[in-house]
């Protein structure tokens, strides 16, 4: 566990330590967004705008927050989100999985991680795996396979995403490799940052950039540029294709990246069992609202058929109310648990759940709620056209 120097009380001051610890190309890699990063500051700020309706006697002594998600049992609603990102941390995704399952909650393992799906399974076994649709139909499903064997209990196929790059602050430099040149180039950042150096030489190991998971039997790991290259190559999939891959994988399976009601309604046609309505954390289509004022229209068209999830911006305990109280069984985070990682490693991470646990429970308490299922829209004061006329 962390000393209690390290402890942190928001997710604002984990992203300050980790603005202070990490080099800085890997930091922006984090704060990522693209374009004008409209949406990415959007996805936060509406947040602001919804409003509580709070009670103040005849609350309940005891809050619950127990609910399940794609068929696993969760101590409160929010889960980890997939991110590909390689460099934070040594024990990168492995830590992530171990303070998830402290918390008692699952997680969501991107194909584009920097840890093998075997290593992250045997620390929690709440596990989903997430995929983009990368390559043939046979090394897609070999994917999912090796996942399942695994012991992945999910997939997670995330579809919104338009290989748009431009950043008006600018994109961090990745070298395809860490070999003698890129470290030579790096090194200024490292000495910048000699507790994250640190950290990576105690492990005996730099990041290395690769992707075991995107790995072809008996062939080593691509790099990160080699995958994505592979990628950028693969035809686009149909609804059918994604009908397809659910029947193949045969268990719980979830849709990433739904904005629009349609691709709800397909995704349950295709037999989605959960859906998570997303903008990718505004990495994808710039100018695109908040996912949280998308959700409930999503929620209007399909949320009596479907497990409808939301992502991007949660960063309290009171968002992950709000989203609940439009219509979400849970959400996912991405960036606050990557701040956490690289503030303090698994204690982190751990550090970021809690607040957020917590902050959960104050809300219920503060709207006299004593379970996350009896919050509804009357528990907010939403404002007009808070979801910018977004229709079902
Ligand atoms: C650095 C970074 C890497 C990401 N990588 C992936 C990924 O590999 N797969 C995926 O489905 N989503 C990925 N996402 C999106 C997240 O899963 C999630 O949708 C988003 O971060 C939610 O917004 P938030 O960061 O505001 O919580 C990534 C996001 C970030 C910030």
């Amino acid at each position: 566990m962390a000393s209690t120097g390290e402890w942190f009380e928001t997710v604002a001051e984990a992203q300050r330590r980790a603005r202070r610890r990490l080099p800085k190309s890997v930091y922006m890699a984090l704060v990522a967004g693209s374009e004008r990063g409209i949406t990415t500051e959007d996805n936060v700020a509406a947040f602001s705008e919804l409003g509580f309706r709070p009670r103040i006697a005849d609350l309940p002594q005891e809050r619950s927050q127990t609910t399940t998600v794609m068929g696993q049992e969760i101590a409160f609603p929010v889960v980890i989100s997939p991110t590909g990102v390689q460099a934070v941390d040594p024990e990168g995704e492995v830590a992530v999985a171990r303070a998830a399952a402290g918390a008692g909650t699952a997680m969501g393992l991107s194909s584009f991680a920097s840890r093998a799906v075997e290593d992250v399974a045997a620390a929690n076994d709440k596990l989903f795996f997430q995929m983009y649709w990368v390559g043939t139909r046979e090394r897609i499903l070999q994917r999912a396979e090796r996942a399942k064997a695994a012991g992945a209990k999910g997939l997670i196929v995330t579809l919104d995403w338009s290989f748009a790059n431009g950043r008006d602050w600018g994109s961090p430099m990745i070298p395809e490799k860490l070999d003698l040149k890129a470290m030579l180039r790096f090194a200024p950042e490292g000495v910048l940052r000699p507790r994250y150096l640190a950290g990576w030489l105690k492990h005996g190991k730099l990041p290395d950039l690769t992707t075991p998971n995107l790995a072809a039997p008996g062939e080593p790991a691509p790099t990160f540029f080699g995958a994505y290259g592979e990628w950028m190559g693969t035809p686009l999939p149909t609804w059918e294709d994604i009908a397809w891959l659910r029947q193949e994988w045969g268990g719980p399976f979830a849709v990433k990246g739904i904005t629009h009601p349609d691709d709800a309604r397909r995704a349950v046609d295709a037999g989605a069992t959960a859906i998570s309505v997303s903008n990718h954390g505004g990495n994808n289509l710039d100018g695109t609202p908040a996912a949280i004022r998308l959700l409930p229209a999503v929620v209007d068209a399909v949320g009596d058929q479907v497990e409808v999830l939301m992502d991007g911006g949660i960063r309290r305990g009171g968002d992950v109310v709000k989203a609940l109280a439009l219509g979400a069984r849970a959400v996912l985070i991405g960036r606050a648990y990557l701040w956490g990682m690289a503030a303090n490693g698994e204690a982190g991470v751990a550090n970021v759940l809690q607040i957020l646990r917590q902050g959960i429970d104050s809300a219920l308490l503060g709207l006299g709620r004593s379970s996350i299922h009896e919050l509804s829209r009357d528990d907010l004061v939403i404002p007009p056209d808070f979801t910018r006329s977004w229709k079902g």
